[in-house]
């Protein structure tokens, strides 16, 4: 990057590893294009626009060699095209088929990154020590950093264990093999509170990474995304009514948009504050109840607000059926985790937790970046805007996991609980 288009920031020469040859060009992989340093260019003076109002470490420091894991999904993708847009070298790696569905290939993903930025799409088995090793030892500049945004696509117990647990540490320890100078690690805010399989397994892939080495770690742990408090607008503007547990306004949630928290996962890179730190993170803007999006949505739409509120006493219910399917076949066992993932989010502020009165609380939770809930979604209902369809729910949030209860439900109110907590809650979780 040319001096011209550095923008003045405060980190310091030390903020990131020591790297006498990062002005040195990394040599370009096969996938990568000639294109790309003018695309790069372009990139750094996009987020030289971005940053003139999100409150970033800022843009100054040395530019790494930086290896994404899970960079096809939602936080990944957004981040690998920011570290890129920084003027970072970025290693993607993925499997032969990824994406929702696992309908991209490795060439459909090196095109989706297409002018974003030097990024290289490499194929890679998380799942596979020795296939990390090699990974690192096959790239033709040596790795400063990586980032990982892996979590189990099904959800599943199983799978949650096997992506958000093992398959996580295996790239921690890949890592330190590799001698990388600093890992950053996706986790999520509900961690502080534990109840859930997929939350058990974070914490543990936190603790692996938190040990004391000379691998300086970042674990950045997000409050709401926005495609997860999304699952009621096409039904509000269609004049459906928006479905709340409780009255609506006890769990509330400071929502970052994806670019947002890909830009706070960017400076932990640069920024030494956010060195060998445990990060909570959520959007600007006050903290939001259910109520409160609702009241917004409709209010975007220029409708009048029309409340359902389902009592929680619903999901005793509904677990019940759950737990009951699930006892039957065990193929479904699943199915009792997410009735469980449903309830936490309808009972849980996505929000920190204060240690000394064990209650959520708004002030502890930092606000990053610049677009809150408000901006985007008066953006989204634009006529023509595409921007809800960018907020692609993945897989669980699409599957007919819950489906069973809405062919159980004989009332309205399980009917509307089932759906939202399909549309609305599980989405929280890993969507
Ligand atoms: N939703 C929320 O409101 C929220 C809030 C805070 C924190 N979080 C946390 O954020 C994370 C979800 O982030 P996200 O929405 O960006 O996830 P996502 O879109 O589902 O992406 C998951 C990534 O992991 C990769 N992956 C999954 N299984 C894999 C496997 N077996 N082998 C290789 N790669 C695999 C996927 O690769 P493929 O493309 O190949 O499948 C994809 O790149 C979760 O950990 C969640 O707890 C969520």
């Amino acid at each position: 990057m040319e001096t011209s288009e550095r923008l003045p920031g405060p980190v310091s020469a030390t903020a990131g590893p020591a790297a006498p040859s990062w002005r040195a060009r990394f040599a370009v992989g096969a996938l990568v294009g000639a294109a790309v340093a003018g695309a790069r260019r372009r990139g750094v003076r996009g987020v030289a626009r971005r940053v003139a109002a999100a409150n970033v470490a800022g843009l100054e420091g040395p530019k790494m060699c930086l290896v994404v894991f899970g960079g096809t999904g939602y936080i990944g993708r957004a981040t690998v095209k920011e570290l890129a847009a920084r003027g970072h070298e970025v290693v993607v790696c993925t499997r032969s088929k990824s994406g929702i569905g696992g309908k991209e290939s490795l060439e459909d993903v090196q095109r989706s990154f297409a002018g974003e930025g030097n990024i290289t799409v490499v194929e890679g088995d998380v799942t596979d020590p020795a296939a990390l090793d090699a990974l690192f030892a096959s790239l033709p500049r040596t790795a400063q950093g990586a980032v990982c945004c892996l979590a189990s696509r099904s959800g599943g117990r199983q799978d949650s264990f096997d992506i958000d647990y093992q398959a996580t540490v295996n790239c921690v320890e890949a890592s330190r093999r590799a001698k990388l100078a600093q890992f950053v690690l996706l986790s999520a805010v509900c961690v502080q509170r534990p109840l859930l399989a997929f939350q058990e397994a974070k914490l543990k892939a936190e603790a692996e990474l938190c040990k004391e080495g000379p691998m300086a770690y970042s674990v950045v742990r997000p409050t709401a995304f926005f495609k997860s408090l999304l699952g009621q607008v096409k039904g509000v503007k269609g004049g459906a009514p928006y479905v709340m547990f409780g009255d609506g306004t006890e769990v509330r949630c400071k929502p970052i948009s994806e670019e947002d928290l890909a830009s706070f996962m960017a400076d932990c890179f640069w920024d030494p504050a956010k060195k060998n730190q445990i990060l909570p993170v959520g959007g600007p803007g006050p903290a939001l109840s259910f109520k409160e999006q609702g009241e917004l949505l409709f209010s975007l739409v220029q409708q009048k607000p029309n409340f359902i509120c389902v009592p929680y006493g619903v999901f005793d219910f509904v677990q019940g059926i759950l737990d009951f399917i699930a006892s039957l076949f065990p193929s479904q066992s699943d199915l009792a985790e997410y009735g469980r993932i449903g309830r936490y989010y309808a009972e849980q502020s996505m929000l920190v937790m204060d240690p000394a009165t064990g209650k959520y609380s708004e002030e502890l939770t930092p606000s990053y970046g610049r677009t809150d809930l408000k901006t985007f979604l008066t953006e989204a209902l634009q006529e023509g805007s595409k921007k809800l369809e960018s907020q692609q729910l993945g897989e669980q949030g699409q599957s007919l996991a819950l489906a069973p209860l809405l062919e159980f439900g004989r009332g309205k109110q399980v009917d509307f609980a089932a759906s939202f907590v399909k549309d609305s809650l599980l989405p929280y979780w890993k969507n």
